[in-house]
């Protein structure tokens, strides 16, 4: 029997969720599978074998469980799921409602008399915070960005939204505070906004201040005004506010804050600006440099990017930005071109399969601001990216070779006519489609890194003009993204160099001749 979570209860008890299985003498080191998840009563103190059932379903084996008592102890919720997508059905059973207590099922086969209120998968649904009977609740049902809603367990017919959902920011989480308070964390523009809103209403009392960052936790709870929130950001690798929620204008105070030796964040500043891509949608981009810098083009500049599978690049700490930054007084940049999930699925959709090449489009146009704007020039602009990125970067210098003054791609996508045909690669014909395909072989060929290779004179701008210095980077294990695609790309590159380049440049050095102009 293993045990796997337990958590507390106003009682002295707990409730265990248990697997049961053949056998205990190898216990931590099985490997059988998991099955018939179910859920126990247990008294502190007493014997496991003691523990009495709540809930177990023998017809879904693959079910598993998650259960809590509300904070008030009237009710146990019950969460059920299938597999790893992070939707539930949501059952509940009144504690004070059962005749002898939970004791009255000691030794019976009986289940707790848990009532259905979501009874399938659609959508995700987590507890919030209840007032008696009344529930709120955090949702994606009817709201892909998710929103609250309120209903009264005794007349289930009736829901209200207490929160609709945004029109373009997800709400992330939901927390009831200081009694009567709603702490509420949205995505917005790829950075984390905290609100004070009020429980009953939703409406918003206070926006807190919160610098271009991400929240990975809030701890807090009902009955206290203060709230504590850990915050990560490109300047810092963590903080923790505390924040008073009862003084007229809340305030976040530093409580613990990780400092790196030789690092002062004060010294350095992150902006984030919007860029209108080749068709007018606004790209957002970080942009990390020491504070006050002169917009004079002078700055060496690293624009990092990756633009597909629905992955979003949001703030978050490294120390190899900062020592650029700090050392060599770099400029560094994060584009949140389309293709990743900044702004949800539209914003995957529009970067993938037939419109990959938007994704191209957007980190031109982020580069191409970079200079507009006096940040750096192309020859000392870097670009980088790794994976479906170092497809990003090989596309790009292909492009735009122009733009750049080096190059660095890592375990790229650079064989797009074949990708599909080695290891996991086709799991990725849903980001970028098949060559199989007719149709999907035109929109591959136009950008495949492999297959766009020129010569100067071949390149299709008026400006004709050398590739930007270039380092591709492969793993000989890898087998994601297999080394094949970064080694013919530099074997197609190779070929285009003249091997006369080899033979002079020998005998220039055995000649003593120089370079004179
Ligand atoms: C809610 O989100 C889950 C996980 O992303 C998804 O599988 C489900 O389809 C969504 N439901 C609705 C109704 O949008
Ligand atoms: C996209 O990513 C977000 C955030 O990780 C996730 O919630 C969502 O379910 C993902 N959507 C799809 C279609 O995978």
């Amino acid at each position: 029997m293993t045990t796997k979570v337990v958590w507390n209860v106003t009682i002295p008890c707990f409730l265990l969720f248990h697997f049961f299985r053949e056998g205990e003498l190898d216990a931590g080191t099985e490997t059988n599978i998991n099955l018939n998840h179910q859920i126990y009563y247990h008294v502190m103190g007493s014997d496991q074998s003691e523990d009495i059932l709540c809930w177990k379903d023998p017809e879904h084996p693959k079910y598993s469980f998650g259960a809590s008592v509300t904070e008030d102890g009237k009710y146990i919720v019950l969460s059920i799921y299938e597999g790893c997508d992070p939707v539930n059905k949501l059952y509940h059973c009144e504690i004070s409602s059962l005749p002898r207590g939970i004791e009255g099922f000691r030794g019976t086969e009986e289940l707790l008399p848990f009532v259905k209120l979501i009874d399938n998968f659609d959508a995700q649904y987590e507890v919030v915070a209840n007032d008696g009977d009344e529930f709120t609740f955090s949702t994606n049902k009817s709201a892909p960005k998710n929103k609250l809603v309120r209903v009264n367990l005794k007349n289930p017919e009736f829901w209200t939204d207490v929160l609709p959902e945004h029109e373009k920011d997800v709400l992330e989480s939901a927390d009831v505070v200081n009694n009567n308070h709603l702490l509420v964390c949205y995505m917005s523009d790829v950075k984390h906004v905290l609100q004070l809103r009020d429980f009953g209403t939703g409406n918003l009392i206070h926006q807190l201040p919160l610098e271009i960052g991400s929240v990975f936790e809030i701890s807090c709870r009902r009955e206290d005004k203060e709230v504590f929130i850990g915050f990560t950001s490109f300047l810092s690798p963590g903080i923790i506010y505390r924040c008073n929620l009862a003084s007229t204008i809340p305030e976040m105070k530093v409580f613990r804050e990780t400092s790196v030796p030789g690092f002062d964040r004060t010294r350095f500043q992150v902006r984030q600006v919007f860029i209108p891509s080749k068709d007018g949608t606004k790209i957002p981009m970080f942009i990390m440099s020491k504070k006050d810098i002169k917009l004079d083009g002078s700055h060496p500049t690293l624009l990092y990017g990756y633009g597909g599978f629905n992955i979003s690049l949001t703030p978050s700490f490294s120390v190899g930005r900062v020592v650029l930054c700090k050392n060599m007084d770099f400029v560094v940049c994060i584009a949140n071109i389309r293709g990743g999930g900044e702004y949800g699925e539209e914003w995957h959709k529009a970067g993938a399969l037939a419109m990959k090449q938007n994704c191209f489009d957007d980190f031109v146009a982020c580069a191409e601001y970079l200079i507009s704007d006096r940040y750096t020039s192309s020859k000392q602009l870097c670009i980088e990216g790794g994976s479906n990125g170092g497809l990003l970067i090989a596309a790009s210098i292909n492009q735009r070779p122009d733009l750049f003054g080096c190059a660095l791609a890592h375990v790229g996508v650079m064989d797009m006519l074949r990708f599909h045909k080695f290891t996991i690669g086709h799991a990725w014909t849903t980001d970028y489609g098949c060559s199989d395909k007719e149709e999907e072989f035109h929109w591959l060929i136009k950008y495949s890194p492999l297959h766009n290779v020129r010569r100067p004179w071949e390149q299709s701008s008026d400006n004709h003009c050398q590739y930007p210095a270039t380092m591709l980077l492969t793993a000989d294990h890898d087998d994601r993204v297999v080394p094949l695609h970064s080694l013919k790309l530099l074997a197609v590159s190779y070929i285009y160099i003249d091997e006369a380049a080899d033979r002079y440049g020998f005998m220039a050095k055995m000649l003593g001749a120089s370079w004179t102009e």
